[in-house]
């Protein structure tokens, strides 16, 4: 017996009815995590036209070092010239295309394309291309610069020829509370890559709250307490005891950075501009020093002009992909990588003082401990919810009182692709 398909052609999606009939406070519907089409237009309207997060200055520490970023079709090479700065290209040869750098991270003296060899310098110039006629003028074909931008040892860039103007708001209000912990400077203790079976927003929603702590992270509230943008009223009951803890270590990190000169000034603005972004202060539990036994220390030398291992944690989110934590001894620094509408690279990395050895100062098993399994404990939660928002089940239910901060990251975005639809 022979049996023949009907083939039934799935309608595209509407995406414009999608996006407007978003209900506020409620998390999005099903397409936005699922859709290829919507995840081509994240490529764009987000990543394409917005700053984000790539890297720290301490992964490129050398003159020719780089790492290059994809995201979509895109590839970025970041390169330390030979007068040290930080410059951004297309990873596409002007002569006949060709990728010109595969591996993610690395070191050149000049980029030299696997092809025909044509070869820049690292300030992105052409300095050899054989069998050119003579009228050939060399200047005409350098590499094709990315905007890029350094804020106290971390790197942003833009790949739009139009990029935001806001970032150097953004810079100037964050750059000086970065300063003491000397992040340019700081050496890569460890990296690791994560593949999440989750569409990015998931990823980065799941960041931004911290509902799920207090079942989730066993390892985590060694050191944190389970409260982000939680007020008295939303404490329960049982909760309570620790709450006054909190609000007790929160009052003595709040004196010992002010005694150090430390800027105290906290700002939200997750969805009021494009370079979206909060800064903010958390006090630590236990030791009350860092991400140890007990709350200790994990490395003995602190980070830059740090004397106080007691220091609490900076902590920074940023729009659309990354989160960090500046502590006394360490930084944490997460950042986001859409591969597909249901997969995402989280990069975390972990830096040191410059001068901390391996195996002296700190312990890698134990300078990553904490972060390694919360990171897994996370990616399960993304993946569990992206399986049930792929369900034909699933309906967008309501953020509770301690969700805000996702629902900002989730206004952020539909405002900016609702007006990319126009
Ligand atoms: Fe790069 Fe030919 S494509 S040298
Ligand atoms: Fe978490």
């Amino acid at each position: 017996m022979t049996v023949t398909h009907t083939s039934i052609e799935k309608p595209s999606l509407d995406i414009a009815s999608v996006v407007n009939r978003r209900a506020a406070g409620h998390s999005l519907e099903a397409p936005f995590y699922t859709s290829q089409e919507i995840y081509e237009l994240d490529l764009d309207v987000i990543f394409g036209r917005h700053w984000f997060f790539c890297a720290t200055e301490a992964e490129i520490p050398e003159a020719g070092d780089y790492v290059t970023v994809n995201v979509g079709p895109h590839s970025v090479i970041i390169v330390r010239d030979d007068d040290e700065e930080i410059r951004a290209f297309r990873n596409v040869c002007r002569h006949r295309g060709a990728r010109l750098l595969d591996q993610g991270c690395g070191s050149v003296g000049n980029i030299v394309c696997p092809y025909h060899q044509w070869t820049y310098r690292t300030d992105g110039s052409l300095v050899f291309a054989e069998y050119q006629p003579s009228t050939f003028d060399r200047e005409q074909f350098g590499l094709r610069p990315v905007h890029v931008r350094t804020v106290g040892g971390l790197v942003f860039f833009c790949l739009s020829d139009e990029p935001p103007s806001d970032f150097d708001e953004f810079s100037r209000f964050v750059e000086p509370y970065l300063l003491p912990y000397d992040l340019r400077t700081a050496k890569v203790a460890h990296q690791t890559d994560i593949v999440e079976r989750g569409n990015w927003k998931l990823v980065m929603e799941n960041n931004r709250e911290c509902h799920h702590c207090d079942v989730s992270h066993p390892e985590l509230l060694t050191a944190y307490f389970p409260f982000n943008r939680h007020s008295e009223e939303d404490v329960p009951p049982r909760m309570r005891p620790l709450y006054e803890r909190y609000k007790a270590a929160e009052a003595a990190l709040t004196a010992t950075r002010t005694a150090a000169g430390f800027p105290q000034e906290e700002r939200r603005e997750l969805d009021s501009r494009p370079t979206g972004f909060q800064l903010f202060h958390l006090p630590l539990d236990g030791a009350g020093a860092s991400l140890g036994k007990g709350g200790e220390q994990v490395c003995k030398k602190l980070l830059g002009s740090i004397t106080d291992p007691k220091f609490g944690d900076l902590s920074l989110h940023m729009q659309p992909n990354a989160w960090f934590h500046f502590l006394s001894d360490h930084a944490v620094v997460f950042w986001v990588q859409p591969l597909s509408p249901g997969e995402t690279l989280v990069r975390t990395t972990w830096l040191v003082h410059p001068d901390a050895v391996e195996g002296v100062d700190y312990d890698v098993d134990a300078l990553t401990a904490v972060w390694k399994a919360t990171n897994d404990q996370d990616r399960a939660l993304v993946e569990a919810t992206q399986c049930g928002v792929a369900n034909p089940g699933y309906v967008p239910g309501p953020y509770s009182t301690v969700e805000d901060d996702v629902e900002a990251f989730v206004n952020w975005y539909v405002k900016r692709i609702r007006s990319s639809l126009g």
